[in-house]
């Protein structure tokens, strides 16, 4: 028997497009003519971190960017391309890095078991826990250890972000604040880490591009 229960996704569908239109009859006209997004976010492809739901945003609103941990990997060209594009043409005013905590990419990556491809993926977040290894073996109990890693990682992946020439030429000419945030999958809030940056003064030195 064919499973069929990705008819549930068409049928979600075209609910969702029924409703949209009976509150707002010109609502797919006006998204339809352009997008002006004042936010790139940078968030963990996990299921339950949808971007717009848990921020309360519509269609339009967020340019988003989702890969396994969040990441922002500078060899790595979908995510330099989605930044290029909302920097540099959709012009938007604000980067969020967001993490969560019980990411299983996090939690993954601590542990020495193999998981495959992924690994390759994953090791970028052991280079992260390497890097703060006496802060996090501190804290003896492994969830505690993970949500720590989870927002040392977003703090790296932002430091990642105002790396990159894109984010740097932007701060040249105007203000693009780069935020880091943590969401907890059993709370539903949002924890702003403070880490924001605003220019160049906040990497170190030799990542500094010249003007
Ligand atoms: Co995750």
């Amino acid at each position: 028997m064919i499973d069929d229960s990705y008819k549930k996704l068409i049928e979600g569908n075209r609910k969702y497009a029924m409703e949209k239109k009976y509150d707002d009859p010109e609502y797919f006209k006006k998204l339809s003519i352009g997008q002006t997004p004042e936010y790139l976010w940078i968030g963990c492809s996990d299921s339950r971190v949808p971007a717009n739901e848990i921020t309360g945003t519509q269609s339009g609103e967020i340019f988003v960017h989702r890969n396994i941990a969040n990441l922002v990997i500078h060899t790595d060209f979908n995510a330099l391309s989605v930044i290029a594009y909302a920097v540099d043409v959709l012009k938007v005013k604000h980067i969020i890095v967001c993490g969560h905590y019980g990411c299983g990419g996090v939690r993954a990556a601590m542990t020495n078991k193999a998981h495959g491809f992924v690994d390759s993926w994953l090791r970028h977040i052991k280079e992260v826990y390497t890097k703060y290894k006496p802060e996090l073996e501190a804290i003896e109990d492994f969830d505690k250890r993970a949500d720590r890693l989870t927002e040392l990682n977003v703090i790296e992946q932002v430091k990642n972000l105002c790396k990159t020439i894109v984010v740097q030429n932007a701060w040249k000419e105007r203000t693009l604040l780069v935020h880091g945030w943590v969401y907890g999958l059993n709370s539903g809030l949002v924890k702003d880490l403070d880490v924001m940056h605003e220019d160049q003064m906040d990497i170190e030195s030799v990542f500094r591009y010249e003007v």
